[in-house]
C-alpha cells in the first residue's frame, strides 16, 4: 500500500494512541502460564500482538477478543501443550524471544519461524544462555537464526551477564527461570524496559529487582490478573515529534504509559527545547500514566547516546526526523542496536531522511543530522516493510513542502492500526 501525505499547516486535538505493545504481549504470556482468568483491557489490536494471541492458542489456551479486551484462561506454568504446528511469530521479535524463555521451560518439543526479517534477527542472544540452562535448542547459523527447534525441560537456575541492555533478552530468562528450582539471575549494561519485572510480581512471581540485576526465583505459581493497559509511548512519540516541529501545532495525546525505563523520548524533546507538558499523572496496573500536551516550537539539536538508548531505542526514527528540523547538529551514538531491529533502522532513516535532501551522515552505531533546512517535498520513500520507519517518514512528509509518497505503508498495522486515521483527524 502506498499512502500520500501531504504538507500540513496546522496540527490540532486531542487523541488517544492504541495501547502498550509491550504489555499488551506480556499480558497474553503470563496470563496463558497463569492460574485462573487474565482480563487486558486496552490490548493493542496490532499485528504483533495478534501472533502472540495465535501462538498460545495453537498451545491450547483459550484467548478471547471482544473489541479491545482479551480474557486469557490460563493453565499454569504446566498447562501448554505441544502445538500441531510451526509457531508463526509473524514479524514480532517480542514473541520470539519471550516466547523461546517459556519453551525452553516445557516438557515437549516446539517449532518456531516467522517472516523474513525474523529470519534474520539474531536469536543467539536467547538461544545461548537458555542452552547453558539446559534447553536444547537448533537452528540456521548455529542455533542463531530462526526457524528455531527447542525441546525444553529439566531447566538449571543460572545467572547470567547479559551483553546486551535487552529487554527481550532479560525477559526470557525470567520466564525461564519460573521453570527452574532455585534462583535466576539476569544482570544488563544499563537498564531495559522493565515491564516484565512489574507484571510478573502482580502474577504473584517472587522477583527481586536491585540495579541492573533481576533475581525470581522459581517453582511458585501465577495468579490471573486484571490489566490495564495504556497507550503506547512509541506510537505516542510521532504525534509527539508532529506537534513539537509543525509551527503552531497543539496536540494532546492522553493515557500514554510514561514508564521511566520508556521515557527517554519526552526527556530529548525537552532537551530539544520542545514545549511538552504531563498532565493528569496517575497508575494503571503498576505502570504509570499521564496526558501529554505538545505545542509547536523552535527545536535545536541534541546529543541522544549512552544509558538513554534503551530509553527511546524504538523512538530513535521518529527522532531523527525532529532533528532534521531543529536547528544545528543533533548526535546519535551507542545505537547499534538499530542495526537488527525489524530493518537496519540506521541505514533506513539515514537513506530516507537523505530523499528530504536532509543532510545526515551514517555512523557505525548512529548517525549525525545538521538539521534546520527545509525538508524538499517529492520524496517517494520506502518503509524496508518496518512499521516504524513508514510512521517516521509520513510525520517527516506533515513537515515537508508538497507532497511525499511512503511505499509498502501497510506494515504501519504490526503496531498501529488506525495512525492514518489520528492523522488525518489532527490535520487543519
Ligand atoms: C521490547 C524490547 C525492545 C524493543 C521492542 C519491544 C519488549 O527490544 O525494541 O520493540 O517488549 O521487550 P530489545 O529487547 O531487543 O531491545
Amino acid at each position: 500500500m502506498q499512502i500520500k501525505v501531504q504538507s500540513v499547516i496546522d496540527l490540532k486535538g486531542k487523541i488517544e494512541v492504541p495501547g502498550d505493545k509491550s504489555i499488551s504481549h506480556r499480558g497474553v504470556m503470563f496470563g496463558a502460564i497463569a492460574e485462573g482468568t487474565t482480563e487486558i483491557h486496552n490490548f493493542l489490536m496490532g499485528e504483533d500482538c495478534l501472533s502472540t494471541i495465535a501462538c498460545f492458542r495453537q498451545m491450547g489456551i483459550d484467548i478471547d477478543v471482544e473489541d479491545e479486551k482479551v480474557i486469557v484462561q490460563g493453565k499454569g506454568l504446566y498447562g501448554l501443550q505441544e502445538a500441531d504446528n510451526v509457531l508463526d511469530v509473524g514479524n514480532s521479535g517480542t514473541t520470539t524471544r519471550l516466547m523461546i524463555g517459556i519453551l525452553a521451560g516445557q516438557k515437549f518439543n516446539s517449532v518456531i519461524n516467522g517472516d523474513a526479517s525474523i529470519r534474520k534477527r539474531p536469536m543467539g542472544r536467547v538461544t545461548k544462555p537458555l542452552k547453558l540452562m539446559g534447553a536444547q535448542i537448533m537452528g540456521r547459523e548455529e542455533d542463531t537464526k530462526a526457524p528455531l527447534a527447542i525441546k525444553g525441560g529439566n531447566l538449571k537456575p543460572f545467572e547470567y551477564n547479559s551483553p546486551v541492555a535487552s529487554a527481550q533478552v532479560k525477559s526470557a530468562i525470567i520466564l525461564a527461570g519460573l521453570y527452574t528450582e532455585g534462583f535466576t539471575k539476569v544482570t544488563e549494561p544499563e537498564k531495559s524496559r522493565d515491564h516484565t519485572e512489574r507484571m510478573l510480581k502482580a502474577f504473584g512471581a517472587e522477583l527481586e529487582v536491585e540495579g541492573l540485576s533481576v533475581t525470581v526465583k522459581g517453582g511458585g505459581k501465577l495468579t490471573g490478573q486484571k490489566i490495564e493497559v495504556p497507550g503506547d509511548i512509541s506510537s505516542a512519540a510521532f504525534f509527539l515529534v508532529a506537534g513539537a516541529i509543525i509551527p503552531g501545532a497543539e496536540v494532546l495525546v492522553e493515557n500514554v504509559g510514561i514508564n521511566p525505563t520508556r521515557d527517554g523520548v519526552i526527556e530529548v524533546l525537552k532537551n530539544m527545547g520542545a514545549d511538552i507538558e504531563l498532565t493528569n499523572l496517575r497508575e494503571a496496573t503498576g505502570e504509570p500514566v499521564a496526558d501529554i500536551l505538545v505545542r509547536g516550537s523552535k527545536l535545536k539539536g541534541t546529543k541522544i547516546a549512552g544509558d538513554l538508548i534503551p530509553r527511546l531505542i524504538d523512538e530513535i526514527p521518529v527522532l531523527a526526523v525532529a532533528a532534521a528540523i531543529a536547528q544545528g547538529e543533533t548526535i546519535i551514538a551507542d545505537a547499534e542496536e538499530l542495526k537488527v531491529k525489524e530493518s537496519n533502522r540506521i541505514t533506513a532513516v539515514v537513506t530516507e531522511l537523505k530523499r528530504f535532501g536532509v543532510d545526515i551522515v551514517e555512523q557505525p552505531d548512529g548517525m549525525i543530522i545538521r538539521g534546520g533546512n527545509p525538508l524538499k517535498g517529492g520524496a517517494v520513500c520506502e518503509s524496508y516493510h518496518d512499521h516504524r520507519i513508514a510512521m517516521s517518514m509520513i510525520i517527516a512528509g506533515l513537515a515537508a513542502q508538497g507532497e511525499t509518497i511512503i511505499n509498502n505503508s501497510e506494515c504501519i498495522n504490526i503496531s498501529f492500526p488506525g495512525f492514518m486515521e489520528l492523522v488525518e483527524r489532527l490535520k487543519r
